[in-house]
């Protein structure tokens, strides 16, 4: 093979110039590049990339040529390198699911609407090699190259560190450089045990796949081609591939490359520059999807289990959280509650409807809600079942080659499954849901088994005619092809062991909405059902919708909630939630939880105690066990119930900050759980902190997850910070400080700087909403930092829309300021007629942090003296008023001499 001499020539597109030069060699080219032609408006360019040596090992089929290499300069100072077949289409992310600038529609418009376009200053320069074609996006601040698929030469071989570009039609690669001091996060959904951080020497592969999240390190249910990249000083950026075709993503044993490897679509990528972890989200949702808003009652606690098998099982639950003075906002029914696994059914025995409803109206008379899942799979068993019938005739079922409805099998027996890329499968879906909703009223759905999963394998299945709902064995006669979709020339890590990419779902021959193939829409499917199902409750309930989905992808999070799936009662499954919750949130599902306690397996009184201390601030905080083992409801123990009520009850009176979160997560998509380095980026220690959290910027939590332990190592970045529950401070330079942590004990600290809102503790979020407020003011104890900050955002809950709204909604800022003794604490009312309608009041408030007490207190200029409560904590004055009234609505000032 032929020797070539790479030329490298950089193309002038944001104003950074770079010569031309030369680099290694190499012993393999593929594409070179040619036809520049570039947009008028500076907002890109174009050009072909042609074949001149094809790769030598051609089992993986044949190299397309010529290329379409597209680079154009988007919103958020994004870049978007789109390669593709010059000359056929080929499978994309549907512009339907997640809506974006099409790169076609743009180029054959005039220049006007892309110049207009403010997409703000160059943050990245985009640079290239002709021979081999190679392409590199670089930091114009400082001239960091983030990304560069142009391979080199291994400093001691001759031989590359990795390929140059490949593109077939069943197999893209391309690889990245990286510095070995890179630190990447994301490539979800898997469990991960070595921490945050993705380890060097791992390969992600992304693929919907019902597999148990007990299994690390495999492909789980959701994919994400995303990742953070985090260089020196916490300078982050990401880059997005968009493609839903199954892929291996592998970071090299040394940490210098990162190679993609997938079995199809294009190259869609996007740089989002960042130059925050924080920024990086917030561009990234801006493409794919800002998250849905959650309703209110949603961040109160959830319970659920599968084997709850009648509704006296249900009410006896809800009385017990009850009488153990534990809060419990919804109660969710599994499986349980099915005539035969049918969805949209209920057991006429053990869930007749009338009792059903009546359970349920009694939920909401005591504020609380009610949950209940549905799966894909539309049973076919039964001649007289409606929901099959009405989809029947919409004839919105998966198709076969053939064209006939393809069978599979999951918990009713044999089934069908809905299509949800066809338009009209959301109109039958919402007829569905509007028909059972008028039967059982309630508050949100929860999709499961949506990956898809099956129970058996195989291109064509046949049902011959006999009724085993609920048996896991394939009973379906299949047979099985072995098309090149059914079997990919590459075959990814599917399972953790090559398995068939067809194994246990349905067919990659299977036939989608104008006859997309499910080898390019797997991916897509768990994302597609929570479009139709969010679609579908906020027409049926005209209110904000509540969806709880396993399957996941890219922008899912505009439309539901997630949950971590199929876990193990282990403090392993405890540790690594958090990271799998961590990773939910920069890939833009914020909205997310693991099954508290653990699904799988008994556990201990000792584990369910520690994991309610996690839980309790998961941003979507529920407790599920699986039937087969013992019941784990929280009251079950003492210990578990007293933890329960003190974390829980911390939980409550946090609800108003949790919900501001949650408004703020939809304005910029930032998660509600924040990894440490999220909000502290120049601490690199932070990047290594892999089993504490914050939620959102102010308040750590340090959970126990290990056995056997009365204390727990924490991180804790420079600055001061408070228990929450005693006050009780710790001064950190950053470091690693034991906490005791005691059964009992959680540590939740609040961050110096933070004014954080809260209300009181109550059973129900509900209850909580009628409570008067606390607004809880932190200052640091470092001289130069006297400003404290927070933010309050309140409406009635579950409207549809969420904004600042005149009548609608209140937003307020705070802001807190001392000096040599004196201070000043403001409130600025944005839009407070809302808060002012519900009569909300500001009865306490709490500041801590001052260098010494005050003489005199007075509001809006008016002294206070009878209710100042001066008190000392552990010699850091605080200074507490109580028995105040001050209306939420209304700005204030508070001043202290
Ligand atoms: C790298 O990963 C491979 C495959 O999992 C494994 O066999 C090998 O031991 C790993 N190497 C190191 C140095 O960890
Ligand atoms: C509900 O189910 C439980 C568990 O199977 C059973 O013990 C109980 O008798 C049932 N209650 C009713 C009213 O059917
Ligand atoms: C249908 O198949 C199942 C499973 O193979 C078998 O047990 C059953 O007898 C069959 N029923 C009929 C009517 O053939
Ligand atoms: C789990 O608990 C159930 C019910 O109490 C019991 O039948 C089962 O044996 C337990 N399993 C294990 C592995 O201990
Ligand atoms: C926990 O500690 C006790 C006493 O030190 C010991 O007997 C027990 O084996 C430990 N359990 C585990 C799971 O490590």
């Amino acid at each position: 093979m032929a020797e070539r001499r790479v030329e490298f020539c950089a193309l002038l597109v944001v104003g950074l110039l770079m010569g031309c030069s030369f680099m290694g060699l190499l012993s393999e080219a593929t594409y070179v590049l040619s036809s520049i032609q570039e947009y008028p408006n500076k907002q890109g360019f174009e050009a072909e990339l042609e074949l001149i040596q094809h790769t030598t090992n051609l089992t993986l089929g044949p190299d397309i040529t010529p290329l379409h290499f597209i680079v154009r300069l988007e919103e958020g100072s994004r870049v978007h390198i789109y390669i593709s077949d010059y000359s056929n289409s080929r499978w994309e992310v549907p512009y339907s699911l997640i809506p974006r600038p099409k790169v076609y529609a743009e180029t054959t418009t005039t220049t006007t609407t892309t110049t207009t376009k403010d997409n703000g200053p160059n943050l990245l320069a985009i640079s290239y090699t002709k021979k081999p074609f190679g392409f590199a996006i670089t930091r114009i601040s400082n001239g960091e190259v983030l990304f560069n698929s142009t391979p080199i030469a291994a400093e001691s071989s001759s031989s590359s560190i990795f390929n140059a570009m490949v593109f077939k039609d069943q197999y893209l690669e391309i690889s990245t450089q990286l510095p070995n001091t890179a630190r990447l996060f994301g490539l979800g959904e898997s469990t991960r045990p070595d921490g945050l951080k993705l380890p060097h020497n791992q390969t992600s592969t992304l693929f919907a796949t019902d597999t148990g999240a007990v299994n690390v390190n495999v492909d789980l249910y959701g994919s994400y081609p995303y990742y953070i990249d985090v260089r020196e000083k916490g300078v982050a950026h990401g880059v997005l591939l968009l493609n839903s075709n199954g892929m291996d993503v592998t970071y090299s044993l040394d940490g210098t490359s990162l190679t993609f490897r997938v079995v199809g679509g294009i190259f869609d990528f996007y740089f989002f520059p960042g130059p925050s972890a924080k920024a990086v989200v917030a561009q990234y949702t801006q493409l794919v999807g800002r998250p849905a808003p959650m309703p209110y009652w949603s961040f109160g606690f959830h319970q659920c289990r599968w084997g709850y098998r009648n509704v006296s099982m249900d009410r006896y639950v809800v009385e017990h959280f009850k009488e153990a003075n534990i809060p419990l906002d919804t109660m969710w029914n599994d499986i349980d509650y099915m005539d035969e696994y049918k969805d949209f059914t209920t057991d006429p025995i053990q869930f007749p409807i009338p009792e059903l409803r009546a359970f349920v109206d009694e939920l909401h008379e005591n504020g609380q809600h009610y949950v209940m899942i549905i799966d894909p799979g539309i049973s076919i068993a039964y001649s007289d079942y409606g929901t099959l019938n009405r989809g029947l005739k919409d004839d919105i079922f998966l198709k076969n080659q053939n064209g006939e409805n393809y069978i599979g099998q999951v918990w009713p027996g044999p089934v069908y499954f809905p299509d949800f890329l066809n338009p009209k499968t959301t109109q039958w879906w919402t007829n569905e849901v509007a028909i059972f909703h008028n039967q059982i009223p309630f508050d949100g759905l929860w999709i499961d088994m949506n990956e898809i999963s099956n129970f058996c394998t195989g291109t064509y299945c046949s049902w011959n005619g006999s009724i085993f709902g609920g048996d896991t064995t394939c009973y379906l006669d299949c047979t099985l092809t072995r098309t090149k979709f059914d079997d990919p020339p590459y075959r990814i890590n599917h399972y953790g062991d090559y398995a068939d990419i067809g194994y246990k779902t349905i067919a990659m021959t299977v036939q989608h909405y104008n006859g997309a193939l499910e080898y390019n829409t797997h991916n897509l499917y768990g994302f597609t059902e929570s479009i139709a199902t969010n679609t579908a409750i906020t027409k049926v309930r005209n209110k904000r919708a509540f969806v709880l989905a396993r399957s996941t992808f890219l922008g899912s999070g505009a439309h539901t909630a997630h949950w971590t799936g199929d876990n193990g009662a282990t403090f392993d499954d405890l540790a690594y939630s958090i990271t799998t919750i961590l990773t939910s949130g920069l890939e833009g599902v914020p909205m997310v939880g693991a099954d508290i306690c653990g699904y799988a397996g008994n556990g201990t009184e000792e584990l369910c105690n520690r994991w309610i201390q996690t839980g309790a601030f998961y941003p979507f905080s529920r407790a599920h066990s699986n039937i087969q083992n013992m019941p784990k409801e929280l009251y079950i123990w003492k210990s578990v119930t007293l933890s329960a009520q003190r974390a829980l009850g911390l939980r409550y009176r946090l609800l108003p900050y949790f919900y501001t979160l949650n408004y703020e997560a939809h304005i910029s998509g930032y998660p509600i759980a924040r990894a440490l380095f999220f909000v502290f980026p120049d601490d690199p220690i932070t990047l290594d902190v892999s089993y504490q959290f914050l939620i959102g910027d102010s308040i750590l939590v340090s959970p126990v997850v290990t056995s056997n332990v009365t204390s727990v190592t924490a991180y804790f970045p420079k600055g001061s910070w408070y228990n929450l529950f005693d006050l009780s401070r710790i001064d950190s330079h950053g470091s690693w400080f034991k906490l005791a942590a005691p059964l009992e004990v959680v540590n939740v600290h609040v961050y110096e700087g933070s004014i954080v809102p809260m209300q009181e503790s109550a059973l129900t979020s509900t209850l909580v909403r009628k409570s008067p407020f606390t607004l809880l003011v932190v200052f640091s104890t470092d001289e130069s930092k006297l400003t404290a900050t927070g933010e309050l955002f309140l409406d009635s809950g579950d409207d549809i829309v969420i904004g600042i709204e005149q009548g609608k909604s209140s937003f307020i800022t705070f802001i807190a300021k001392v000096e040599g003794g004196c201070g000043i604490l403001k409130s600025q009312v944005v839009e407070g007629d809302y808060a002012k309608e519900q009569g909300w009041i500001i009865e306490t408030i709490m500041i801590l942090g001052l260098d010494k007490l005050p003489n005199s207190v007075s509001i809006n200029s008016v002294s206070v003296t009878s209710s100042i409560h001066i008190t000392l904590t552990k010699d850091i004055p605080s200074l507490e008023l109580s028995r105040l009234k001050l209306y939420v609505g209304e700005s204030f000032e508070l001043e202290w001499k």
